[in-house]
């Protein structure tokens, strides 16, 4: 044994949603001073952490594969006498299974729940000594975000901001109030230090998260609960910090003031996701979504009368317990009326331990199969037609990496579509004005207001 210490490899792979983004980022923040240098693969990693996510079925059983080839990885590794490795699981599978996971995949060393991860450093130390460590199912937010190192790790000009955690609304198909605990907000302070640090080593757009975010209400300074539109009056007021977003909202949580907001701060971006799940009033009651398909409807006309750009996004579930072709036809005809610039439809999966998995009338997968391509025809079609209608404007577009060809650059609209310029690469981490040329299947390209003159004058 030599005294130096080589870095040793960490390997985090993020399945879910933002927040899994998010945490996996401040686990390597939280590993970094034991000196884990982060990998893009996970041969010969020292550290392997799978942030795992439990919202549907498919999502949930990938991590036993994956864990299964990380252990043939590991008897590889060993065999070429090139050390071991630790294998972590984390996120919303270990919560919700950590027992499971011990019992069916011995290969893992360590469970550790999303509110548990900034305990990495001595969780592993521990596991490393006794094999078999698991710690999870206590919610306590709050001791992680204290724990959590202020400095963090920035990639680019865009960062993910963890600002709620949690949700009570019980929807009767998800996981998530079982996986994340109770509605529980970061206070203003905190937040506004982490913005003002990313701010400072050049992040230019923060999108906000939480589970339902827009039921944000942290303490202010004086104590007092603040909502999310103040929490977004406040981000805006940061040197640096120009575009806001956040995700995801739930259409109880929206208030007018966070309606005014859109109308009010530039820095809020034009693009909501707020979903809908079903256009059928039945459905929804089922879901215990708590509002009607007109209630939402009538909720975007709001929104979009105080910001009229505004591109709207959504989530969809097809196939829940009891819905007939008629209840799907007034989902189709709810994505008619609203015309959604992006949307997420999903299959609906039957989730131990939720209501909905008892419900009568499951629906059979073939039809549910039949009805989400049905959905997805419609949604891509809205999708394209709204790129489609950014041609030949001139939109805002943050640049943040490199493209495929030389000089090129890849940015976002403020509608999130990824925007490629052409000899735009000296503009990485601004924002600047392009003029929207082509709509393409995934992204849009344009071009610098300054290289369309030179075009026109060579
Ligand atoms: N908090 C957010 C979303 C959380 S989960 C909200 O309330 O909207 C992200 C999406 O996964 C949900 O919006 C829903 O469309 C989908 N989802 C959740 N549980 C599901 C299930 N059991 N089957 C299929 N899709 C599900
Ligand atoms: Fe799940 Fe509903 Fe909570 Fe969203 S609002 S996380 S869908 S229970
Ligand atoms: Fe999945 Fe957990 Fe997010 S279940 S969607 S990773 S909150």
């Amino acid at each position: 044994m030599t005294g130096t210490a080589a870095p040793k490899r960490l390997y985090i792979k993020t399945y879910g949603c933002q927040m899994n983004v998010y945490d996996s980022e401040r686990m390597a923040d939280v590993l970094r001073p034991l000196g884990y240098a982060m990998s893009d693969q996970p041969e010969g990693a020292d550290l392997v952490v799978l942030n795992t996510c439990h919202i549907r079925e498919k999502a949930a059983e990938k991590v036993y594969s994956e864990i299964g080839r990380l252990r043939v990885m590991r008897e590889e590794k060993q065999a070429a006498g090139l050390g071991t490795s630790t294998i972590v699981v984390a996120g919303c599978v270990a919560q919700a299974e950590g027992e499971q996971i011990m019992a069916r995949a011995p290969a893992v060393d360590l469970v550790v729940g999303p509110q548990a991860y900034h305990q990495l450093p001595e969780l592993i130390a521990r596991a490393s000594r006794a094999k078999g460590e698991r710690l999870a199912a206590d919610f306590a937010p709050e001791d992680k975000f204290d724990a959590l190192p202020s400095d963090r790790a920035v990639t680019g000009p865009t960062a993910f901001l963890t600002v709620q955690e949690g949700c009570d609304k019980f929807c009767t198909f998800c996981v998530v109030p079982y996986t994340r605990g109770a509605e529980w907000s970061r206070p203003v302070a905190s937040v506004l230090a982490e913005a003002r640090a990313l701010a400072e080593k050049g992040v230019r757009e923060v999108t906000l998260l939480g589970q339902n975010v827009n039921a944000y209400n942290g303490l202010d300074e004086s104590g007092a609960p603040s909502s999310l539109a103040a929490l977004a009056r406040a981000l805006a007021k940061i040197e640096g910090l120009d575009r806001i977003r956040y995700t995801t909202s739930h259409p109880n949580d929206f208030s007018d003031d966070l309606i005014a907001a859109h109308g009010e701060l530039e820095e809020l971006m034009p693009y909501l996701h707020l979903p809908v799940q079903s256009g059928s009033d039945k459905i929804l009651r089922a879901m215990n979504r708590k509002h009607s398909a007109q209630k939402y409807i009538d909720l975007i006309g709001r929104i979009r009368e105080a910001r009229p750009d505004i591109a709207i996004s959504g989530d969809f579930i097809v196939g829940f317990p009891g819905e007939t072709e008629k209840d799907f036809e007034d989902t189709l005809n709810l994505v008619r009326q609203i015309g959604h610039a992006s949307a997420f439809s999903f299959k609906y999966s039957r989730r131990p331990g939720t209501p909905a998995s008892a419900m009568p009338g499951q629906v059979a997968p073939e039809v549910a199969d039949e009805r989400l391509q049905r959905l997805n025809a419609l949604l891509e079609a809205q999708r394209q037609d709204f790129c489609a209608s950014l041609v030949g404007r001139t939109l805002p577009v943050l640049f943040e990496k490199r493209g495929r060809h030389a000089g090129q650059a890849i940015g976002r609209s403020p509608y999130l579509q990824g925007v490629h310029v052409e000899a735009a690469e000296q503009l990485i981490g601004r924002i600047v004005p392009v003029r929207i040329e082509a709509a393409g299947p995934n992204s849009l390209s344009g071009a610098l207001p300054q290289q369309e003159m030179a075009q026109a004058t060579a």
